[in-house]
């Protein structure tokens, strides 16, 4: 096979959702239709219990699961599918956020009851700031949602996005009868039923009087109006704008009961993007270039605290990567080579000989990635679009034990790397200020410095509620307000300047009284 039919056989996306509303479900529902796991449950232990928040020793024994739940590749109709899992915990939405910039697609999970929720919202701000093309599946229609209709609504209005349905329900809750597909004009029939996979289809005019025989009068004639409307109201579904991120197909279902599942998975197939180029600091990269280029956009700590080596998951974006060869990691200027890079098939790891645009690599590693960094086969050039985004919670880190401030230091600067929290250094007496988004990382980040590197640490809350990266046309302008302002600057890993703001409006004050500096909500300018 050629490099760019192997190419055009991949496909590689994100399920995302607000926490509940059937993202887990879903992904195992997917990779049961198309055979890579054989009974349902081997996604569902990867989850973070809701409930045991603060219970890391939770986390740690989910770890060894969540590294080879964190990718999962299967083959469906000749196609490559790899689904990147994103944790449904909103306290690693980071983790989310950088996972999304290794994806081609989405496909956005709503819950018909609830319709879109806080992080649903946030979620799809961050597909749209790169244009991410989503598909919508708005999943329990076994229960009493809301009004279709009104849902669409809803998803325009919150989303920002225009949407077309391309699969329609008759009735729902107890009375749900089934959907059907405005793409075939066939007519899928819901049947309670957890395990089954093969789907009641039936090919339908529905202007006949067999739909009343099927669904009953009141539902047919609904069923009809509502079709009448929905192809008056929507244009026809324009690929185009959907692979332009400005479009958004809508299906319905029941993932828990397989309902409406395959329906979204042949949709998917046909209708979603193969891989796509992406920017990089000098130019953008297509992925049918001849020369093997990459990026990581995640790293996840080995499950065994006596090794450190960990694991850095790269998106592989032009030409072929192949097992065993020299590559050049930009960011440290060398050339570095995996003999056991393995790959993600069904449920379990296998070592990988070659692998092409679209496919995630593991790579162990043993200290020398950082999220973003890039391999190439020699140009210099740096992926972009791994920003870091303001946290929320910010504390200094304080060490407890003087003996161990090297491994405090140590640890502290890979689990940063790692991504788990972002780590600021405030100029007077070198203070170090961690922040992330969510509570639940200070505790992971204790339990682990203590637990991987020997050293104690304990946390003081600051006051800051947003970090903001300060840039300004003219240096000395920056210089001015960097002195002005003491003890609010800090500095990223990369030595960048950091406006620390205890809240919005000292932010925005700030930023309108200093016209000359630039205040950026995220580490990549643009
Ligand atoms: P998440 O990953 O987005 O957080 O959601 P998850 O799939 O875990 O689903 C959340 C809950 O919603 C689960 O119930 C799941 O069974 C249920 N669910 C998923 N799809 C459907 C559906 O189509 N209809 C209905 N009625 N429920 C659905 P749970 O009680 O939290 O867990 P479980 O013990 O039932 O597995």
């Amino acid at each position: 096979m050629s490099i760019q039919q192997e190419i055009a056989r991949r496909r590689t996306f994100a399920i995302i959702s607000h926490p509940d509303a059937g993202k887990t479900t879903l992904t195992e529902k997917l990779l049961l239709f198309g055979g890579a796991i054989q009974v349902a449950g081997a996604v569902k232990s990867n989850k973070i219990k809701k409930t045991a928040t603060s219970d890391f020793m939770e986390i740690e024994k989910q770890r060894g699961i969540s590294v080879a739940t964190s990718v999962m590749t299967f083959e469906y109709n000749d196609l490559k599918i790899n689904i990147l899992d994103t944790p449904g915990h909103k306290d690693f939405a980071e983790d989310t956020y950088r996972t999304l910039t290794a994806v081609d697609s989405v496909i956005l999970v709503i819950d018909c009851v609830k319709g879109v929720e806080e992080q649903t919202e946030r979620l799809m701000e961050v597909c749209r700031m790169r244009d991410t093309p989503v598909m919508i599946f708005v999943n329990k229609m076994d229960r009493e949602g809301k009004n279709p209709f009104d849902l669409l609504d809803e998803l325009e209005e919150k989303l920002n996005i225009r949407v077309r349905p391309l699969a329609w329900p008759v009735n729902m809750g107890q009375n749900f009868k089934g959907v059907y597909s405005l793409i075939d004009q066939k007519l899928n029939f819901f049947k309670v039923n957890k395990t089954r996979l093969e789907d009641d289809v039936l090919e339908i005019d529905i202007n006949t009087p067999v739909l009343d025989e099927k669904v009953g009068q009141r539902d047919a004639d609904q069923l009809r109006e509502d079709v009448e409307l929905i192809e008056g109201v929507y244009d026809a579904f324009d690929r185009e704008a959907y692979l332009n991120g400005k479009l958004a197909p809508v299906f319905f279902g029941s993932a828990v009961n397989n309902f409406g599942v395959k329906e979204l998975l042949d949709a998917f197939c046909s209708l979603s993007p193969e891989p796509v180029g992406r920017p990089t600091d000098k130019r953008p990269v297509t992925p049918d270039e001849k020369r093997f280029t990459g990026f990581v956009f995640k790293i996840h700590a080995n499950l065994d605290p006596r090794h450190r080596d960990r694991i850095a998951f790269l998106r592989i974006c032009s030409g072929k990567f192949e097992r065993g060869k020299f590559y050049h990691h930009t960011r440290l200027d060398k050339d570095v080579r995996f003999s056991s890079p393995f790959s993600f098939m069904a449920d379990a790891k296998a070592v990988m000989d070659e692998g092409f645009p679209g496919d995630v690599v593991g790579l162990y590693d043993t200290g020398n990635f950082k999220i973003g960094d890039t391999l190439t086969e020699g140009e210099d050039l740096q992926f972009q679009g791994i920003p870091s985004f303001s946290p929320e919670i910010f504390k200094e880190l304080i060490n407890l034990d003087p003996m161990k401030s090297k491994q405090l230091d140590k640890g502290i600067e890979q689990l940063t790397d790692e991504g788990v929290a972002q780590l600021f250094t405030l100029q007077p007496g070198n203070r170090k200020i961690v922040g992330t988004v969510g509570e639940l990382q200070f505790e992971v980040i204790q339990y682990r410095l203590e637990n991987e590197y020997g050293a104690k640490c304990r946390w003081v809350p600051m006051n800051y509620t947003k970090a903001t990266w300060i840039t300004a046309e003219n240096p000395v302008k920056l210089t001015e307000f960097i002195r002005l302002k003491g003890n609010q600057i800090g500095y990223d890993k990369d030595k960048n300047p950091v406006f620390l703001a205890e809240s919005d409006w000292i932010l925005r004050m700030n930023s309108q009284n200093n016209p000359d500096i630039q205040f950026h909500q995220t580490s990549e300018f643009k």
